[in-house]
């Protein structure tokens, strides 16, 4: 644990604790604390600026550059303390925070990109994140090749002249899974780094790192911070990746604000016990959707029948807390239902402790053409569900009284 004492502990002096399981870790690891103040939670640095030269013969240092902490665009102690504490829960030797999960995105992708890259991507990917690869990077000169999540699961070798790989461990809204033990081999081999986007699992229900990947992204405004009050974004990777990182967040100022990074600590503290009920509730709707004659199909890495559950068993640690369905009415059927349901809210994200409901072509989804959407699986009547974490009886006896009134 990294203290505020007086005595300067380094960063790294956590490997002994490695071993301690997820909660621990989520609570223990990271916390800046200072005797003489006698702190117990890390305080809120909102500062801009600090003392330049610090005079302190010993001064704490800022993680990103070894030097005593000077301005809060290259590093904060809030923030390094949640930076500690989410390397900590990905098993990485580094992490660095972002503005948001897209800035988290946006740095990890340039940092390994040069004029002229050619990137290999899935193509079911985050909507922001396919129009960053599809006009933004084209417009700098990297290109970006998009292939099917079936093709990419599939790969055993990375075509030449790919100077990066980039795909998401379960895709939205159709809950595909990425085979990340295949292609974190191909990567390695090939000696190409590998970006994974995780929010969809947390760092409770999958660790891309373990698995070889070279960067693991999140937006840490679903799970992590897990209230669906505040934007951020996490990146982890080993050393030889965070410096190209650092100089993306200090380039492009995509640093999150001091009292962002206390909320979003403050949530990453119980994100293995709020993981554990998401999964169940998931896992309890999924079967219940599965065996009720008005459903028509069922997307949930949990359910054996489910495509990718084979590929989920090996590469998952939890099957997540979303899920998708469609009904036999399609899509009038499925906004009577919605309609029907009373504790989840009508919403677009996911990840917080509220239940939240969306139809994918009124939200996530909307700007792309019926075709378009349809190529990827997503049907008008496509319902996509985030389960919170309320009591999973509460939420079977809300879904059986929605099924119920389409009867
Ligand atoms: C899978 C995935 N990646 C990235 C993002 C972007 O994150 P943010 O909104 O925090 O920028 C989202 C947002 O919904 C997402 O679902």
């Amino acid at each position: 644990m990294l203290s505020m004492s007086k005595a300067n502990i380094p960063w790294g002096t956590m490997n002994s604790t490695r071993s301690m399981g997820f909660n621990t870790r989520a609570v223990k690891m990271g916390e800046f604390r200072d005797t003489r103040y006698g702190n117990v939670t890390t305080p809120i640095f909102e500062n801009s600026t600090f003392l330049g030269p610090n005079p302190d013969s010993n001064p704490f240092l800022d993680s990103t550059n070894g030097k005593p902490f000077l301005y809060t665009r290259w590093g904060n102690p809030t923030l390094q303390s949640l930076e500690e504490k989410h390397a900590a829960l990905e098993g990485a030797e580094r992490s660095l925070s972002f503005s948001s999960g897209m800035s988290a995105i946006s740095a990890a992708v340039l940092a390994v990109s040069r004029k002229g890259s050619r990137i290999l991507s899935i193509s079911e990917l985050y909507g922001q994140t396919y129009i960053f690869f599809k006009n933004t990077l084209e417009r700098l000169g990297i290109r970006a090749e998009m292939i099917p999540l079936d093709s990419m699961n599939e790969i055993d070798s990375i075509p030449d002249g790919v100077s990066a790989v980039y795909t998401e461990s379960v895709v939205n809204p159709t809950m595909g899974v990425s085979d990340l033990s295949r292609i974190a081999k191909a990567c390695r081999e090939s000696g190409v780094p590998l970006i994974v986007d995780a929010t969809f699992c947390s760092p409770y229900n999958q660790r891309p790192l373990e698995f070889g990947a070279s960067i693991v992204v999140h937006s840490a405004t679903k799970y992590i911070s897990g209230h669906s009050d505040v934007i951020f974004g996490l990146a982890a990777a080993s050393e030889k990746f965070y410096h190209g990182l650092v100089d993306m967040r200090k380039t492009f100022g995509f640093v999150p604000d001091p009292i962002q990074a206390f909320i979003a600590a403050r949530g990453m503290k119980t994100l293995g016990l709020r993981m554990k009920q998401h999964n169940q509730n998931a896992m309890e709707l999924a079967r219940l959707l599965s065996e009720d004659r008005m459903v028509k199909t069922v997307h949930y890495p949990g359910l054996s029948q489910f495509r990718y559950h084979e590929i989920a068993s090996r590469v998952l640690t939890g099957f997540g807390g979303m899920l998708a369905f469609e009904l036999n009415g399609g899509e009038p059927a499925a906004r009577k239902f919605m309609r029907s349901l009373k504790i989840p809210e009508v919403a677009p994200s996911l990840g917080g402790v509220e239940s939240l409901i969306t139809l994918p072509v009124d939200t996530t989804h909307a700007s792309l053409s019926s075709e378009e959407r349809k190529s990827i699986g997503i049907s008008d009547g496509l319902v996509r569900f985030s389960a919170g974490i309320e009591d999973t009886q509460d939420l079977v006896e809300d879904f059986k009284e929605a099924l119920s009134a389409l009867r």
